[in-house]
Parts: structure tokens; sequence; C-alpha cells
């Protein structure tokens, strides 16, 4: 069954039988934790120093309660509650989706067998890797956002944001559950590691370079949960094919939390444009920031930065690696099952675009080493679907402006276009051309303290700040007026 699209709001409907989640355990979970009494003390111990992560580098403005989704059961109806939680207080657990018994591999030399319910000892140390890469990602975003609170244009964006950050918490929680449950020692110490690597720091950085950089602002963070959450999908789709059915269905459930950040980028950058265009009418000006809006072209700067360290994320377009973990059944593509083709791809080949001498070529590669690619082109179709909406907007209020993705060489540091300089419309440049253009392209020092002089925080119910335009509805059918953060002060 299709379910909501994420791109449109609402969290979609989960599919399958009903589980409901334990909330009388220490730690709330649907995998029968109390069952495995060495598994829930290994966890148990690594939940104090969750917390004390979430303390020091989880959101850092104190409030008292907030409006919270929360897991309550991995059911077809009503699978989350909405309520006021103290922050620290939120029930972090493990939510797999349900097992299908039947459930076989669909891709690789494996296909036709049996999903796997254990790791086979020949790609163990593959799927460890695949894990840990993944769980780095989720406390990551938590850290580079811990700031944003303190400027959040209303009480209903700050919610977001904390929801988006409990949600990264939680989906930390589901890797760390696969490391403890299935890769013993190792495991253990991955789970540590995975507190110990932090956000931009020097010596002990996270793995992936897009999270380390920090979200500056909240033009920024839209821009984040749009595109850089949506790598997350289209990463977390492919590992939901697994043939480690405990990955599959750890990876199934987080998409669902996932949808509700890609809403939250989606919207929170159609406001944004929204008030943008707005002001340029009524001003009869592009250049709004004197009226307290953020000029379009700063907006398409952040999109081209945005969009292009999040194409780094899906690594070189060959990939030997990529290959085998397909081979091997670990790492599907987007929507395996819906693709008509064997699914073992061995004599396949696809188009790759390069730049040679200074031009654009185009050549034909084996589609099994280029699964990175087809991942990502996959992404990219998804992303236009965005800039398509918000164009739209700019349309409808009968202004010229129009938001558009950069080429996909653009700004690129991993992969066949690292070397090269490549302008958003798919020119080579020389160096030279490049750094005489490059102020036209991303956001400057100037642009971002532009934005920055803009984003101060709004914390009256219903009110929000001048450079975006309110939400067309609340969360869970509530007013836009709602209090959906509460502060300690209020009760003196
Ligand atoms: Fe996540
Ligand atoms: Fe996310």
């Amino acid at each position: 069954m299709t379910t909501t699209d994420d791109r449109l709001g609402a969290a979609p409907e989960p599919t399958g039988p009903v589980s409901r989640i334990d909330y009388s355990e220490r730690i709330p979970n649907n995998v029968d934790l109390a069952g495995d009494r060495k598994l829930q003390r290994a966890l148990e111990r690594w939940q104090p120093k969750f917390i004390d992560w979430w303390k020091s580098l989880g959101p850092q403005v104190p409030t008292k309660e907030v409006y919270l989704r929360t897991a309550v059961a991995i059911d077809r109806d009503g699978w989350a509650v909405y309520d006021f939680v103290p922050m620290e207080e939120y029930r972090w657990g493990i939510f797999l989706a349900e097992t299908d018994p039947d459930r076989e591999i669909t891709f690789g030399q494996h296909k036709g067998e049996k999903a796997w319910t254990e790791v086979p000892g020949e790609y163990r140390a593959e799927l460890q890797r695949l894990i840990v890469v993944q769980g780095d990602t989720e406390p990551a975003s938590v850290e580079q956002q811990r700031q944003l609170g303190a400027t959040a244009p209303s009480l209903y964006d700050m919610r977001n944001l904390f929801q988006i950050n409990v949600e990264e918490g939680r989906h930390l929680w589901a890797m760390v559950y696969l490391l403890q449950a299935f890769f013993g020692r190792e495991g253990r110490e991955e789970a540590e590691e995975l507190l110990r690597r932090n956000s931009g720091d020097y010596d002990n950085p996270r793995i992936l370079g897009a999270f380390n950089e920090d979200t500056t602002d909240w033009l920024n963070f839209f821009m984040f949960t749009y595109f850089t959450d949506r790598d997350g999908k289209y990463q977390l789709g492919t590992l939901k094919e697994s043939g480690f059915d405990p990955l599959a269905r750890t990876c199934e459930f987080m998409l669902k939390e996932e949808a509700h950040h890609m809403f939250v980028g989606t919207t929170g950058i159609q406001r944004v444009v929204d008030r943008t265009a707005e002001l340029m009418k009524e001003h009869g000006t592009d250049d709004i920031l004197q009226h307290g809006g953020i000029p379009f072209a700063i907006i398409q700067k952040y999109l081209n930065q945005q969009f292009s360290v999040s194409m780094d994320l899906f690594g070189s377009e060959l990939s030997s690696n990529a290959a085998a973990y397909y081979t091997a059944g670990l790492k599907g593509r987007w929507q395996e099952r819906r693709r008509k083709d064997d699914h073992q791809l061995q004599d396949q080949t696809r188009e790759m675009t390069k730049v040679e001498n200074g031009e654009l070529v185009t050549e034909t590669v084996p589609l099994l080493n280029a699964l990175n690619l087809d991942l990502r082109d996959e992404y990219v179709a998804d992303c236009e679907n965005g800039i398509r909406r918000w164009n739209q907007a700019l349309e409808d209020a009968g202004l010229p402006h129009r938001l558009t993705l950069p080429h996909e060489g653009f700004n690129r540091q991993v992969g066949v276009y690292a070397d090269s300089k490549v302008s958003p419309d798919g020119e080579v440049l020389t160096q030279e051309q490049w750094d005489a253009k490059v102020h036209e392209w991303l956001p400057s020092e100037q642009d971002m303290a532009d934005v920055r002089s803009l984003m101060r925080p709004v914390y009256e119910p219903g009110e929000f700040a001048g450079w975006i335009a309110p939400p067309a509805q609340g969360i869970n059918k509530l007013g836009v007026e709602f209090d959906y953060v509460r502060f300690w002060q209020e009760d003196n």
C-alpha cells in the first residue's frame, strides 16, 4: 500500500499487523528485551551515557515541556501519541517494523533465500560498518542543531526542531540496538564510539563530511531537513531491502519517523519563499533584507550549498563497495522490489556523466558499480518535487524568480566531479572562472551574517518571525497559535 506522500505532509500510515510497544519497561521496546537479560543489561548500561550525551550536546534551550510525538505501536492505525513531555524524559526506545517470517532476500547472489535473522559470519564486518556509518549520522544532526532553539522563529518551529532531535536520538538507539544485539563485544564498543565522536570535533569528528558542518541558522536547518534528511531517507530505503532482517525492519520503522523531518524542510522552505515573495511584491524590490525578509538570491545560494553537500553523501559514482554490498544482499536499491530486472545486475550497464578535458562527457559503466549513482538519481528526482512546489508559489505571486537545483557536478568534493569546477548550470570552469563567480552561487560570510541578523527568537504562541510565513496548520490538528513549547518561567 502506498502511504501518504512525505513531500506533502503527514507521517505515512503504518502498515502490517499490530505490535504494541511495552512502555512499562525502562527501555520501551517491541523486541521482547525482557526475554534477553544480557542484552537488556548492556543497553541499560548504555542508557545513562546516552542521557548524558543528550544533556550536554542535545538542545541547549532550557524548556519545561514540549508537545511531542512518541511512537506507541507499529500498527495500521495510530502509531503515535502526542503529549507534553519534558525532553530529557522522552521515552527513547527500540521499535522494529513487524517481522514477516516468510521474507526472502530479493537481490544479489542470495536472491530467493530466506532473509537472515542472524548476522552471516562472512558479512559481519561489512554489516557492522554499514550500521555504524548510518548510526553516526543520527546523533550528529542533533549536535549540529543544538543551538537553534535560541533563535526559533516560533514555538511551532521550535517544537518541530525538538521533535526531529528526539527522533534522531531514537534512530541512534535503533542502530545501537543492532550493534549490541548482533555484534557482540565489538558492537558494544562501536555503541560507545557513537557517543564519543562529535560533530565538528577536531580530534574525533563524525564520519561523514556534511555532518561536521554547523547548522548555522534556520534557513540552513530547513535546507538540511529538506536535502540532508532526504539523503537519509534514501540510504534507509536501501537498508530496508537488506537480507539481514533486523536491519531491514529497523530501517523500515525509522523511515516512518523520517517523513516528518522532510515535511519540516519542505514546508519550512515553502514558508520562507512565500514570505520573501510577499515582501518583494509589497516593496517592489528584490532587496528585502531592509524589510526583514531573506532575499531570494540568498535562498538560492543556501539551496545550492546544501544540495551539493548532500550529493556528496551518496559517495563515489563508481564504487566496488556498493557492488559488493549489493551482491552480498546487504544493501539493495531504492524500491528494489519494484525494479523490473533480474536483481543481480551482472551484465547490465548505465550512463554516467563526468568531466574530461574540460568538458562533460558521458560514458557507459557497469550498473553494479554505479549503484551509488543509481540511488543519487532517485534522490535528485525527489528533490525536484520541492523545487516545483516552491516555484508554483512564486508563479502564483506573479514573480519571475524561480529556484533551481544546481547541476550534479556543482561544488562537489566526492566522486568524479571532485577535481573539477562546474557552474550551477553545468558549465565546466577554470579555477579562475570559479573564483570570480563563486560568491554568486554559495553563501558568503556577508550573506550568512545577513540571515543571522534576522534570526531573533519569537516565543509568543501564535506569533512568527517576520522572515517566515505561518504554517497552513498546526501539529496534530491543533491550531497554529497553540503553545507547543512551555518554559519554566511560565510557572513563576
Ligand atoms: Fe534519522
Ligand atoms: Fe531525520
